[in-house]
């Protein structure tokens, strides 16, 4: 940038006033007026991030707008980002603001360096609410240890963990968990009963085994909701029997055995 004034900076004055002078043609130098289409004629760079990754500070804003004057007339120029971004956690809590937005003429181009959680959470205040109020290793490290490098990366996963079985695939884990409560296990009423027999293959043989009809039944139809929920019998059957039968054997499995398993009785149904 500084290669047209290799002369030196005597002339900058005069220089800036004869650039006006050439576009606006009449006017003299004294009149003159920076305007923002002089600003190309010294400085390429800056007007070309712009045009092409200037955002709203290519549509909402003009070079004039953030630099107001120019050297040597003033001793600095370049605005602070206060100027026009204030009254919102993001603007007021955060000090650095080129530690993210390295290049003002491109600002959306972000840099997501270090460790990163108050900043985001200057924005996504809820979710740093969820992962404190549930508390897990998940809570313990920095949010761009997962959503790494651009803003918005979502990571699968199995990209740290191991799955609990070859039918449980990546898009599949969040039928269970959520990522930022991920010791929550809490599923809906379509889960296919093979997830749950990764981890409890007894269960599940024993109730594709039994000839009764709780073999067409899912695991999730009586483990509702979430992980560990353990239905009673009566919460489906009510009091089947006579009284005087649940007085004598208040326990359904003394005849029954389990809801897995239920014991076989003359004139059951195959
Ligand atoms: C005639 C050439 C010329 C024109 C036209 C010109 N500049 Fe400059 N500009 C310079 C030079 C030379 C410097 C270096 C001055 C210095 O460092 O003292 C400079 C420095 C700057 C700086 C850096 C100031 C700092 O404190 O580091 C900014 C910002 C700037 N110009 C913006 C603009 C904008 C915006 C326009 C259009 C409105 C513009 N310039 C038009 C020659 C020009
Ligand atoms: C939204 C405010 C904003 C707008 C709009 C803006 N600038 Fe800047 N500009 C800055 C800031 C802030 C800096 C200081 C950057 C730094 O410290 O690295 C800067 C730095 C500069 C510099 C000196 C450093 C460099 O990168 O060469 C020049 C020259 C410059 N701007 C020119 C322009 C021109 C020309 C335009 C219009 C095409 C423009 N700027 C539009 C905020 C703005
Ligand atoms: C002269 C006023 C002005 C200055 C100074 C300024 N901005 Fe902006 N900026 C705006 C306006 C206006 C918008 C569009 C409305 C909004 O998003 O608030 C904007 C938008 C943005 C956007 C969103 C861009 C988009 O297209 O969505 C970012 C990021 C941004 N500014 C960062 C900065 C940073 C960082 C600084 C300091 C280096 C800064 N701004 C300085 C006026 C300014
Ligand atoms: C830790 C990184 C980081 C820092 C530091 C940071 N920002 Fe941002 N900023 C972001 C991210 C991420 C976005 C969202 C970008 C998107 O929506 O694509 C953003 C968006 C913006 C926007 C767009 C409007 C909005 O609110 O969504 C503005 C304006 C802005 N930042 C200004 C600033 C200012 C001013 C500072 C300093 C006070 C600053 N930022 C510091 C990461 C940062
Ligand atoms: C200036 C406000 C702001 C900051 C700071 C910010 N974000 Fe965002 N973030 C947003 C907005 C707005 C969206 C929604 C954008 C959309 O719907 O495309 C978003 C979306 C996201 C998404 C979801 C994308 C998707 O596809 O659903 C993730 C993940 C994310 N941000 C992570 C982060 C992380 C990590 C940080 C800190 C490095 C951060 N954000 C900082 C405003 C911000
Ligand atoms: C970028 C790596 C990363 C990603 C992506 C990730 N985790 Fe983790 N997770 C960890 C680390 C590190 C730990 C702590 C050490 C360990 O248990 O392996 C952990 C721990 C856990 C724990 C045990 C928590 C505790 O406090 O004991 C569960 C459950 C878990 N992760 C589930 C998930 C689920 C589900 C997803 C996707 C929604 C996911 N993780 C995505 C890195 C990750
Ligand atoms: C262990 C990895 C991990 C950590 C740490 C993490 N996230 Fe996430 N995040 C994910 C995954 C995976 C998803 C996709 C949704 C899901 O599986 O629950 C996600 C989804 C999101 C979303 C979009 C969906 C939503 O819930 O709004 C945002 C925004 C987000 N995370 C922001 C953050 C912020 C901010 C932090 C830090 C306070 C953070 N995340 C910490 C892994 C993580
Ligand atoms: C059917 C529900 C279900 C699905 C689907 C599921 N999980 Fe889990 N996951 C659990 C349960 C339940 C636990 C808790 C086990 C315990 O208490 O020890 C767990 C524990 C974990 C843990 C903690 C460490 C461990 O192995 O005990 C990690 C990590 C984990 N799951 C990752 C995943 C990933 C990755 C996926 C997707 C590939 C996934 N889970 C899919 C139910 C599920
Ligand atoms: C990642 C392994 C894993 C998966 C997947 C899993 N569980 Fe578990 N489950 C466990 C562990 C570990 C225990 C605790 C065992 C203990 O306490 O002896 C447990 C305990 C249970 C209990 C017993 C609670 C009690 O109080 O005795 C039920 C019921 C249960 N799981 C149902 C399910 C169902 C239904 C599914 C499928 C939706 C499922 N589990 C998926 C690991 C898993
Ligand atoms: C979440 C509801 C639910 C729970 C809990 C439940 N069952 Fe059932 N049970 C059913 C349904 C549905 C059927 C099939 C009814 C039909 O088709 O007529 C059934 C059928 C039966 C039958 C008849 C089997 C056959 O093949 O004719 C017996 C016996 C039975 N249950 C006993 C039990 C016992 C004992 C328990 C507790 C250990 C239990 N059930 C828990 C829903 C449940
Ligand atoms: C008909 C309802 C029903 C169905 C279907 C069912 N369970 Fe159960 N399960 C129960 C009941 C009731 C108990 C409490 C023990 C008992 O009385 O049998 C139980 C106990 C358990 C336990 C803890 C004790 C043990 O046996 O280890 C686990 C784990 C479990 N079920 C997992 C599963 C899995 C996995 C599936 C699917 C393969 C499943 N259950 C299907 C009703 C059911
Ligand atoms: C003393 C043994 C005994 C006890 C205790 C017992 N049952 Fe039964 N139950 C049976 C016998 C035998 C049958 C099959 C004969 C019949 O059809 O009545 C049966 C049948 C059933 C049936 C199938 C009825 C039908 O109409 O298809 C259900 C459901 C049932 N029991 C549920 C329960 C529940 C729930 C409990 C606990 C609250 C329980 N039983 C306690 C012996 C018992």
């Amino acid at each position: 940038m500084r290669s047209y004034c290799s002369k030196g900076r005597f002339a900058l004055a005069g220089l800036l006033a004869a650039a006006v002078v050439l576009v606006a043609g009449t006017v003299s130098a004294q009149e003159a007026e920076l305007m923002n289409s002089d600003c190309v004629k010294c400085h390429q760079a800056v007007p070309q991030q712009i045009e092409e990754k200037g955002m709203a500070h290519k549509t909402a804003v003009s070079c004039l707008d953030c630099h107001v004057g120019h050297p040597p007339e003033v001793a600095d120029n370049i605005p602070a980002c206060a100027m026009c971004h204030a009254g919102a956690p993001h603007y007021d809590e955060i000090e650095n603001c080129a530690q993210c937005h390295a290049n003002p003429h491109t600002p959306l181009e972000l840099t997501l360096d270090g460790e990163l959680k108050a900043e985001c959470l200057t924005c996504h205040n809820p979710i740093g609410q969820q992962l404190t109020a549930n508390p897990s290793a998940h809570t313990e490290v920095s949010c761009n240890f997962c959503h790494a490098d651009t803003h918005g990366y979502i990571p699968e996963c199995t990209v740290c963990h191991e799955t609990h079985s070859k039918e449980i695939a990546a898009q599949d884990c969040s039928a269970c968990h959520q990522a930022h409560k991920p010791l929550e296990v809490a599923y809906g009423d379509q889960l296919p009963s093979v997830f749950c027999a990764a981890c409890h293959d007894t269960a599940y043989s024993e109730l594709n085994a039994t000839p009764t009809k709780h073999q067409t039944l899912a695991c999730v139809y009586c483990h509702q909701d979430e992980h560990k929920m353990v239905p009673l019998c009566s919460d489906c059957h009510g009091v089947p029997h006579a009284p005087g039968i649940h007085e004598k054997f208040p326990t359904c499995g003394e005849c029954h055995n389990t809801a897995h398993d239920l014991n076989n009785w003359p004139g059951q149904a195959k």
